[in-house]
């Protein structure tokens, strides 16, 4: 069940698809405080042993409690444990306790505080600073209800095309045409399967949107259907910005057509990104959104079939009138006399110019045609551009699904795109964040999301390339990014390549398994990776578990995210068939008893677990997704009961997929240690 409340005067969010009445009672359960700034605060008392499930892209735990976040998307580059937001929004939060099972949905694009057990412990205190929002109750007998119930509220996850489930090669830096050859050749000679490598800004002519460097990427569709042949496909970046400069054709066209947020003086607002001084799109007007989306065609007509869209939370690295204050700041500062106080000030003076409130506060959107100030709706840009590009893929592809993730995002954006985690570092601690952040964000309906494997930023050891792939095998986008500076990232340039190779050998042998593990959540809502609780909310173990997932209907992850580590302990929720996986075809099969085990794993194997009476197909692998067999499987079970796996199949692009149609079930007959060759 599902109650609504509304608050103050909601703006549109685009977040929820269901139309239902407002409530006429006051909220329940919580306690409603007016802040005299116009701010709404809700509060709550917690359970001792509550456990409070959500969030989607946050830093800490699977549990969000213990900590202060707020709902403001950030362009950040340091993931640090005390981040209060990322670069995304998604304000469901679960409440999971011995007396309550209850989901609390703020509808509100601008900013939330969200106190969870940080001032007291035993207390919940969320505060929308606007006041202007809807708030959804959600009530069903389980966790997994309430997961279905806000997806059903909130529409049907993005479904990518399915090579999109093939190892991407992406690094900042490559510049031509040759060097992404070279990247290619250097995953073929040696074996290492590759379905796509993604261009950043230095594909572009100074780093404009929707050009390309005519000496480096003469010819993009020859470019493009050169790697085609070769079952590749080349996924370019998108920005937010659109450069000033007249004789730049987004901009002229941008500029025609009034496309731009505006100061409160009626002139646009400029501020500058990777090329300089930009204008952003008002995203939240639907004109916009149509020739924003139309500036893709080009690309799409040149046989590009993958975007990523970034810098758009918006990410400002400095308006002029910043840039003004901060040297105001600093001749205030000169003026009154340095100290180590004061120095510090300037600093933080020229440091905070970038993503500054300021700024925030400086340009408008319209809305049903009346001005709104960014500030009050910041958290739906990036959600906008998602969906000015989704509508255009809508419009030009119409029966072809079409590759795109976003930086930044917000509920509603999982219907139009998929999202990556930002710009995490190659840091241990970065590999654990990625694996907790992935229910939470099923949980808010991106279900095709993944980390930049072997951390963004900082220099990666081959040890954590490696650990960092092992989660990589299970995430719907594997996807190896890393920065421009930082120590070269390909799996070809570390001693223990082949080792690497083998683990991306899974994800292939795997693939066909986990696109219809994927393509069942989606179309089910349901989410692909969960906490141990929402499948054993009885068992006092497994709710508190912050380091393993159930995947699927079948299985659970445990990967090992510490440097050195020989093993790790693992606790089963039930008895369980543990796979040790070296490569696609040398793994050990061992039936674990449910409880604690302590498991070796050295430096190039990995588990997966599967439930007693299912099994996971492996297909005999390949290269490429394109070259996948999935007609051949080898099954692993242990089966003692009669069964069935069905497993979904389609083109791998349709538009219009049926989950009935499309599920071939395989019979699972009882055998101890199942490990057997059928066609399906
Ligand atoms: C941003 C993106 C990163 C990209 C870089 C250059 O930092 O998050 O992925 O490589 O910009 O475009």
């Amino acid at each position: 069940m599902i109650r609504k409340y509304t608050f103050g005067a909601p703006l549109p969010t685009d977040a929820v698809i269901q139309n239902l009445l407002a409530e006429k009672d006051s909220l329940p359960y919580f306690t409603v405080r007016y802040g005299e700034d116009g701010s709404v605060i809700l509060s709550l008392p917690l359970h001792p042993e509550e456990v409070l499930f959500g969030l989607g892209q946050a830093v800490r735990g699977i549990d969000k409690r213990g900590h202060r976040y707020e709902s403001w998307n950030s362009d950040v580059f340091n993931h640090t444990e005390e981040r209060p937001s990322l670069y995304g929004s998604h304000n469901l939060l679960v409440f999971f306790s011995p007396d309550r099972l209850l989901g609390l949905y703020l509808d509100d694009p601008g900013k939330i505080i969200w106190d969870l057990g940080w001032e007291k412990h035993d207390e919940a205190v969320i505060t929308s600073l606007s006041g202007n929002l809807d708030v959804y109750l959600i009530e069903e007998e389980s966790l997994t209800g309430i997961a279905r119930a806000f997806r059903q509220l909130t529409g049907r996850s993005y479904l990518p095309p399915r090579w999109a489930f093939g190892y991407i090669q992406s690094r900042w830096g490559y510049a031509s045409e040759e060097e992404v050859r070279t990247v290619v050749n250097e995953h073929r000679k040696r074996h290492i399967p590759l379905d796509g490598v993604c261009l950043d800004i230095d594909y572009m002519v100074d780093f404009k949107n929707f050009t390309w460097k005519p000496d480096a990427f003469p010819d993009l569709k020859r470019f493009q259907d050169e790697m085609k042949a070769d079952h590749l496909r080349l996924v370019p970046i998108i920005d937010a910005g659109i450069k000033v400069e007249e004789g730049y054709a987004p901009y002229d066209t941008g500029k025609a057509g009034d496309c731009f947020c505006k100061k409160e003086d009626g002139s646009d607002f400029v501020a500058a990104v990777w090329p300089g001084r930009c204008c952003f799109p008002d995203f939240l007007r639907e004109d916009v959104r149509r020739w924003f989306g139309d500036l893709y065609r080009p690309l799409l007509e040149a046989g590009i079939e993958g975007f990523w869209n970034d810098m758009n939370e918006p990410a400002l690295f400095y308006s002029d009138e910043g840039v003004a204050d901060a040297f105001a700041a600093a001749d205030k500062i000169r003026a009154g006399g340095v100290d180590y106080e004061t120095t510090w000030w300037l600093k933080d003076v020229f440091s905070g110019m970038a993503n500054s409130m300021d700024d925030y506060r400086r340009f408008y959107h319209l809305v049903d045609g009346k001005p709104v100030r960014h500030d009050l709706v910041h958290n739906l840009y990036g959600a906008g551009m998602t969906r000015a590009t989704a509508e255009g893929f809508r419009r030009f592809s119409p029966d072809k699904r079409l590759l795109l993730f976003s930086r930044s995002s917000f509920i509603g954006a999982h219907r139009n795109g998929g999202i990556w985690q930002g710009d995490n570092f190659s840091w241990w601690s970065h590999l654990k964040m990625a694996l907790q952040m992935l229910p939470s964000l099923n949980l808010c309906g991106f279900l095709f999301t993944g980390c930049d494997l072997g951390g963004f930023g900082c220099n990666v050891t081959e040890d954590l390339l490696e650990r960092f792939l092992q989660l990589g095998v299970f995430t719907p986008l594997m996807r190896n990014h890393s920065a421009l500076h930082t120590r070269d990232q390909e799996i070809y340039r570390f001693s223990i390549w082949e080792t690497m190779r083998d683990t991306v050998s899974v994800r292939y042998a795997l693939l066909p398994y986990l696109y219809s593990e994927f393509m069942k959540a989606a179309l089910r809502d349901e989410m692909l990776f969960r906490p141990l609780a929402f499948d054993y909310s009885a068992d006092q173990r497994a709710i508190h578990i912050q380091d393993q997932l159930m995947l699927g209907e079948d299985c659970m992850i445990a990967p090992v995210y510490e440097q050195n580590a020989a093993g790790r302990y693992v606790y089963l929720p039930e008895d369980m068939l543990f796979i040790r996986f070296r490569s696609a075809q040398d793994y050990d099969l061992q039936p674990l008893e449910k409880g604690d085990h302590w498991i070796d794993l050295a430096l190039g194997e990995f588990p997966l677990f599967v439930k007693k009476n299912r099994a996971v197909p492996l297909c005999p692998g390949g290269e490429s997704s394109e070259l996948l067999d999935d007609t051949t499987f080898t099954l692993l079970g242990q089966i003692e009961q009669e069964g069935t796996l069905s497993l979904y199949r389609d083109d791998g692009t349709t538009t219009d997929p049926d989950l009935e149609s499309s599920l071939t079930r395989i019979p699972l007959v009882p055998d101890k240690f199942l490990s057997r060759i059928v066609n399906a």
